[in-house]
């Protein structure tokens, strides 16, 4: 997914930070600000648990299929329902997933809210009529199959994950929501199609919120704390809103040409709460180590950073080179170096009492 901030690009820093400061007994791992989870998911797969938080729920829905399931589930009850023959568990669940999948993707399309709002049949361009049709056909049937106990939590969540994967790859975007294009580009003319999600190792009790971090940090405790903030004023939830919707379904008021639904505000994209939040947050992590990404761009200096960090320990900096993607124009993508920082901090002051 083409995510504002990803740090999918820049695991391998991660972990290099990661290795150099920790001594390999670190058990747990906190993604506060989890996004799409590419940090959790990289740190499940090397073994620690994870406890990722978003306050988004797509961002939710992402983390807790890829952090909470371990392995394609069998699907048991909603196989019955198409009448398949089920191929032994102990001989593959890769077969049995393929034919769920064949099974959802050939659901014959329905007009919903998807439909109504994202489509040219309301006006607006996010998807093609065909695929959002087949959205709202698969949204409502994870929704009635969950209720009546023919998919567990675990079976949905793995397929609103990967229609939320399959959904961003067909949006008629120049890359985030924020507005949508006025002619189909050649991949939202595709059909949307769920595929089978690159799960990681096995790693039990992960655990997922949907909460402001704010507030969390106030009642989790783990090894290593990541935290990786919005840097700037682009709010996730006016950049992302469409999929919020598709992973809710809650029919929420639209507003205007994009079609934009009422979203909470990050505190960490505004220049006047930003230190605030983040002082709060650093005093109340209950960690042994502290990573924070942030570059020299943010809203945050780089003074403000290492004031902040202080207040817990002696803070260090790691820099690399980063080059990334920025849209242009919306059309053509331009590459821009810039530095990324993982700041660090070892904690050797006592959390604040929570309250
Ligand atoms: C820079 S992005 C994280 C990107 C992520 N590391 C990745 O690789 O995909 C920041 C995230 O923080 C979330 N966020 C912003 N303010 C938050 C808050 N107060 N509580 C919880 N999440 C918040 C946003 O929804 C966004 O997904």
């Amino acid at each position: 997914m083409n995510y504002i901030g990803s740090k999918q690009t820049l695991l391998p820093f991660i972990e290099q930070v990661f290795r150099q400061v920790t001594n390999g007994s670190e058990k747990t791992f906190c993604d506060l600000f989890a996004g799409t989870g590419a940090v959790g998911r990289h740190f499940k797969r090397l073994g620690l648990r994870i406890i990722a938080n978003d306050f988004q729920h797509y961002a939710f829905a992402l983390n807790h299929a890829y952090l909470t399931i371990n392995r394609p589930p069998r699907f048991a009850n909603l196989q019955q329902q198409f009448n398949t023959d089920p191929v032994p568990a102990r001989v593959s669940n890769v077969g049995q997933l393929e034919r769920v999948l064949a099974f959802v993707n050939a659901l014959p399309g329905i007009t919903g809210f998807i439909t109504q709002q994202y489509s040219p049949a309301g006006g607006r361009r996010y998807y093609s009529t065909d695929n959002a049709q087949k959205a709202d056909a698969i949204r409502q049937a994870l929704n009635r199959w969950r209720q009546h106990q023919l998919i567990n939590e675990a079976e949905f969540s793995y397929l609103r994950c990967s229609l939320l994967e399959a959904i961003d790859q067909v949006a008629n975007t120049a890359s985030v929501y924020g507005a949508f294009l006025k002619q189909f580009k050649a991949s939202a003319q595709k059909p949307l199609t769920l595929r089978p999600l690159a799960l990681s190792n096995h790693v039990m009790g992960c655990q997922v919120f949907q909460r402001d971090a704010n507030e969390l940090i106030r009642e989790i405790e783990c090894d290593v704390l990541y935290l990786d903030p919005p840097y700037n004023h682009r709010q996730y939830g006016a950049n992302y809103h469409v999929l919020e919707t598709i992973a809710a379904y809650d029919e929420p008021v639209l507003t205007g040409v994009t079609g934009l639904r009422p979203y909470s505000r990050s505190r960490y994209c505004q220049p006047k709460a930003a230190a605030a939040a983040l002082e709060d947050l650093i005093r109340h992590a209950r960690a042994k180590h502290i990573l924070l990404s942030y570059n020299d761009e943010g809203l945050l200096s780089l003074d403000d950073v290492t004031r902040i960090l202080s207040l817990r320990g002696k803070p260090r900096r790691f820099a690399t080179e980063y080059n990334r993607f920025k849209a242009d124009n919306g059309r053509a993508y331009k590459r821009t170096g810039t530095v990324e920082f993982v700041h660090y901090v070892r904690v050797t002051t006592p959390a604040a009492a929570s309250g």
